[in-house]
């Protein structure tokens, strides 16, 4: 039986930091296992210029030092955040092909408008925003898309298939030069369509939509901390998951979406989406891919088919996984000022835990 697992250091393609005091009690988290990550723009207000990617990115650096040099570890020192802008109907090309060019982002995330947490600056209709998305083919830009449709009439089970077909599809079609990233896939359908793709077309995958399906979160009580968008679907949608993040594919990749919200928000008559899953991903991947005798799959996934996607480097630390024989204890929440965050709970228990990066 294996119980020790060396891979590549991984890297995390979807991430919340959030900024303040939320930034500085969750970066070290992530900066302890990570070495780099793409990070979400949904802030208020939004990431939307050249000079807010570079504001954003000075705050990180600095909540990630404080952080690091609290906790004493070693690696929180090469963590590197891979910045992004938020597409708005106004956002002008050149601001998009500037802010790449001078090397401050990494990608650009469409959020339609309503579709989630902060996203009313969002786009509205494709129809505006294509002669920025004209310009990110011409320029080798990626787009990341939070691929939901927000019509009132669509049911939320429903909102990720009805975005390929209406959206998404037509959208591969008129840009096939557009590198392009369907965030937190969620559905069959969606592995499908991506691997329908010729080119330039990937996806990333959450550790809960792996780990969970919608019974999780509705049967026997409602669980608030299992809300995330796109909603968790049906089992069989699961399975799909498991088989696309495990199969070897280099078109999927880890996005953890991990995104903390105070215990306060969630728990409430209208709670927040997001599950903070950043401190155990890495034990609820393992467990998952274990499960599936997939292991020597996880490198790929974590590790290697993002960074080929984004065409950046591979890391060159790696990390040491080891199981051991009773479940991992993790911890149940982090502070965050006066409030807290709840941690993922994978409602099983887990074995795998990250010994160390070297
Ligand atoms: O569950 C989610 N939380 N999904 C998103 O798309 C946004 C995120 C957040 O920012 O809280
Ligand atoms: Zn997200």
């Amino acid at each position: 039986m294996t119980n020790r697992l060396t891979i590549r250091q991984p890297d995390d393609w979807h991430l919340h930091l959030r900024d303040g005091v939320m930034m500085e009690s969750v970066v070290g988290v992530t900066a302890q296992h990570f070495c780099r990550a793409i990070i979400m723009p949904n802030l208020v207000p939004p990431v939307v210029s050249e000079a807010d990617a570079r504001a954003y990115a000075a705050r990180i650096e600095q909540a990630y030092r404080k952080a690091s040099s609290s906790v004493g570890t070693a690696n929180t020192a090469t963590f590197t955040p891979l910045m992004t802008l938020y597409l708005t109907d106004q956002t002008d090309p050149a601001e998009v092909v500037s802010a790449y060019g001078n090397g401050v982002i990494k990608a650009v995330k469409l959020y339609p408008a309503g579709a989630t947490t902060n996203s009313a600056s969002g786009v509205t209709s494709i129809d505006n925003v294509m002669p920025v998305l004209e310009a990110m083919a011409e320029n080798n830009i990626v787009l990341c898309i939070h691929g939901e449709i927000t019509r009132t009439s669509v049911d939320i089970f429903d909102r990720e298939k009805v975005f390929i077909d209406e959206v998404l599809g037509p959208l591969r079609q008129r840009l096939p030069e557009l590198r392009i990233v369907l965030e937190h896939v969620t559905t069959e359908h969606g592995v499908d369509f991506i691997q329908a793709q010729s080119k330039n077309t990937a996806a990333t995958i959450t550790p809960h939509h792996l780990m969970l399906n919608r019974n999780h979160m509705l049967v026997g009580g409602i669980r608030p901390h299992y809300y995330c968008l796109p909603i968790l679907k049906r089992a069989a949608h699961q399975k799909k998951l498991v088989a696309a993040a495990t199969g070897g594919d280099p078109r999927f990749f880890l996005g953890t979406d991990s995104a903390p919200h105070t215990a306060s928000t969630k728990e409430s008559a209208c709670g927040c989406a997001g599950v903070f899953n950043a401190p155990n991903t890495m034990s609820v991947l393992a467990h998952v891919f274990e499960a599936v005798q997939a292991l020597d799959k996880l490198e790929g996934f974590a590790s290697e088919h993002g960074a080929n996607f984004y065409q950046l480097p591979l890391n060159n630390r790696t990390m040491s996984l080891v199981k051991q024989n009773t479940p991992v204890q993790h911890a149940e929440q982090i502070q965050v000022g006066a409030e807290h965050v709840v941690v993922f709970d994978p409602g099983e228990p887990l074995y795998w835990s990250v010994e160390s990066v070297n």
